[in-house]
């Protein structure tokens, strides 16, 4: 086993829910600029530039060139690290990427060069149009085919590039995603700002679960906080409060990658608060790596419990029901003996209770979320 990166999860925003491929250098550096203002003293530091940056045609020379949205890639990149952040790219596999833009397709080694020389620290790497150039109805090797490919090309670099697979969890993609070398790996299709869609990928991150690892997680999709939406479309996430606390406390447990998905220059004081809370960023970043798995489910709420490096464990207590739940924990089960000190992560202060079961009262589709230790 080489030398492996990204041993926790990574922190950092990603522009494509935002603006879409209307992303430019000008907003990249905003959200640069945003993050050191108000992120970033609690771990945010990937700068992540999705779909939309590149030319339509390569160079003379085969190289891969931005459109006018990117003068100079170089001194982009440049900008967010002079900030002391990282900064992240997008390709595909395939001759086009999603929005239309140049891919990879047969280019891959001379890409890796051109990342490395950019100074790119992340690969996002989108599967979009390689159906077109594979078998129709693809095999597990030719869906590990183009990861591969990429993979050798980026080994040969003298950069280190954190590697983000995106298929939207094709063939189990969490059972190989390791083994091929993906940092993280996409779980799903992509997420909306809506109960609907973040539930039903949160609460679904069962099978995939046990294979998140240092260096390698699962990837259920960005953050719907704050605004989203691009051009006149920009509007306030459609989840409640209670719903985005769930979300990042879910997120968090699964120890998913959290990847912003909002305009950061018009966070306001309950996005802040939402991405800025230490005790809850250390459960998603903590160094066991391991993600919550399910041990409650029934049709008003579940119970998730992420186990912790020094031993004490996350607890995501979730209504998933639209009335007020009071919920008990009872502290004798699901490997919770022992565990008498009870503190809420969210309000970051210990409870009081007694006897061996927890109640909490918890809202519509909310959370309460603690951890359990000696
Ligand atoms: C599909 C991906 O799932 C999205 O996250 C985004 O990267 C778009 N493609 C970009 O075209």
């Amino acid at each position: 086993i080489g030398d492996v990166i990204g041993l926790t999860p990574a922190l950092g925003w990603n522009s494509w829910n935002a603006f879409g491929l209307s992303v430019n250098d000008e907003k990249v550096r905003i959200a640069a600029k945003t993050m050191i203002e108000k992120l970033s003293a609690h771990g945010w530091n990937f700068v992540n530039i999705d779909d939309g940056w590149e030319a339509e045609k390569r160079a003379a020379s085969g190289e891969i060139v931005t459109n006018q949205k990117f003068p100079d890639m170089k001194a982009t990149a440049d900008f967010v690290h002079s900030l002391g952040l990282k900064v992240g790219i997008y390709s595909s596999p395939g001759p086009r990427t999603c929005g239309g833009y140049l891919g990879s397709w047969q280019h891959e080694e001379q890409d890796a060069r051109t990342y490395g020389d950019w100074g790119i620290d992340y690969l996002k790497y989108d599967w979009c149009s390689y159906s077109e150039v594979t078998a129709q109805i693809p095999n597990l090797d030719d869906m590990k085919k183009p990861y591969q490919v990429m993979r050798a090309a980026l080994d040969k670099i003298p950069r280190d590039i954190m590697f983000s697979f995106c298929q939207y969890g094709m063939g189990d993609v969490w059972k190989w995603g390791a083994e091929v070398g993906g940092n993280s790996w996409r779980s799903t299709g992509d997420i909306t700002d809506t109960w609907k869609s973040m539930s039903d990928i949160g609460f679904n991150q069962t099978a995939d679960g046990p294979y998140a690892q240092p260096g390698h997680f699962n990837d259920p999709d960005m953050l719907v906080v704050g605004k989203v939406g691009w051009g006149d479309n920009q509007h306030n996430t459609h989840l409640t409060p209670d719903e985005q606390y769930t979300h990042i406390s879910l997120w968090s447990l699964l120890a998913s990658p959290l990847l912003i998905g909002c305009d950061m220059g018009k966070m306001d004081r309950f996005t802040l608060g939402l991405l800025t809370n230490d005790e809850v960023l250390a459960i998603d970043q903590d160094a066991l790596g391991k993600a919550a798995s399910q041990a409650i489910k029934n049709d008003d709420y579940q119970v998730w419990i992420k186990d912790l490096e020094n031993g004490s464990k996350a607890v995501g207590i979730f209504n998933t029901s639209d009335k007020y739940q009071t919920i008990t924990l009872n502290r004798d089960e699901n490997g919770l003996k022992g565990l008498n000190k009870i503190r809420d992560v969210w309000q970051q202060k210990y409870l009081i209770t007694s006897g061996n079961t927890y109640t909490a009262k918890v809202a519509p589709h909310g959370v309460m979320l603690v951890k359990l230790s000696k």
